[in-house]
């Protein structure tokens, strides 16, 4: 790899960017702000890996509720690997990507029961738990312990990528990306410098319309002096996500209604959603043949759509209200994965957002 920047421009490169940190880094609950890490004061792994986990999949203002709700329940490691698996799918539920809780709650026992709850301080380390993989063990280390990694999230390779104008497109790209960014890479100052580089990307060099005029490397940026800045990151066209499309059915009565159980493994794997259909390529013949019970089913007007990692699906809702518990009861019975629950109680179950969505549709 050559060389982009000549060890002066590096240096130079570095203290921009943390003096930048240092007076406009953002206040986030998880961090520990420069001034206070220079008197010693490093952050508790436990609250920045979830906090990482957390913001893997969605924008800090988003996960910040779940995070504070997470600690205040759990505010070690050790009250989480001692939970129900039930209670933390519950609490994430909403934020998407449900593997990512089981892992959260498997790595949680893993460093309660091998570790006596204290994280590992190594990237290497921290590589061998579940969930953690090559961008959150080189966070964790970096942000709690100053160990010298590279941190490449979105918000990094957006820099880096318009920095050095790296040509191959991601996913391919990420090699080089990383390769760039570990030139010029804080040894130091290692944490402070990946939580100032990933807020860079995420407040002032934007996917659209990025600040340039308020940037601290713009004199360096190459996408810059070509006035390039939005092509970069340069990314294999993605395409279409293929679609499916399913049937769910409402069965209420009696203020409750009538749920399902998901299997502990596969997709939204030991959440709870209403009765319905697979969701295949083309819909179901006889919507009928698969209701959970004889209703007089009636078509909500309104279909949900919901986006997933693989696959774009939309939903047919029936509902029917029998008004009657006992005929709840007896279409529960059916099968071992059915159960009823109080309405009101529906938000204290990992519902996932698409089935939330569903549950807002119905009521309109
Ligand atoms: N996005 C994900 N993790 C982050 C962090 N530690 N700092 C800033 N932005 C982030």
């Amino acid at each position: 790899m050559v060389k982009i920047w000549s060890d002066a421009q590096i240096k130079t490169l570095r203290a921009q960017l943390l003096d930048w940190y240092d007076r406009m880094g953002r206040a986030l609950p998880w961090r520990v702000r420069p001034e206070d890490r220079a008197k010693g004061q490093m952050p508790d792994p436990y609250a920045v890996w979830l906090s990482e986990i957390m913001l893997q999949q969605t924008t800090v203002p988003h996960a910040a509720p779940y995070w504070e709700k997470f600690l205040r329940e759990f505010p070690k490691v050790t009250d989480l690997a001692q939970a129900d698996r039930e209670q933390v799918m519950v609490m994430w539920a909403g934020l998407g990507y449900y593997a990512r809780a089981r892992n959260l709650y498997k790595c949680g026992q893993v460093i309660a029961d091998d570790y006596g709850g204290v994280f590992p301080q190594s990237e290497a380390e921290l590589l061998r738990l579940p969930g953690i993989g090559p961008y959150t063990a080189a966070a964790i280390a970096g942000i709690c312990f100053d160990e010298p990694t590279v941190v490449v999230d979105g918000n990094v390779e957006r820099v880096i990528s318009r920095m050095a104008c790296v040509d191959v497109p991601l996913p391919k790209g990420k090699k080089e990306i990383k390769a760039v960014a570990a030139q010029i890479a804080d040894p130091k100052r290692s944490g402070d410098y990946s939580q100032a580089l990933m807020d860079l990307g995420a407040t002032v060099c934007t996917p659209r319309s990025p600040k340039c005029h308020i940037c601290v490397w713009a004199d360096f940026c190459t996408a810059h002096k070509r006035g390039e800045e939005e092509r970069y990151p340069k990314k294999l066209k993605k395409k279409p996500l293929p679609k499916r499309c399913g049937v769910v059915f409402v069965l209420r009565g009696a203020g409750h209604v009538l749920l399902r159980q998901r299997p502990d493994e596969g997709l939204l794997g030991g959440m709870v959603d209403f009765p319905g259909t697979e969701w295949t390529n083309s819909p179901p013949d006889s919507m009928l043949n698969y209701a959970p019970h004889s209703a007089d089913w009636a078509r909500a007007p309104q279909q949900v759509v919901h986006v997933f990692t693989h696959f774009e699906l939309t939903l047919d809702i029936y509902t029917a209200d029998v008004g009657d518990l006992d005929v709840l009861k007896m279409a529960a019975s059916k099968a071992d994965d059915l159960f009823i629950e109080a309405e009101a109680k529906l938000k204290t179950l990992a519902l996932p957002s698409v089935m939330q969505k569903v549950w807002r549709s119905v009521l309109g």
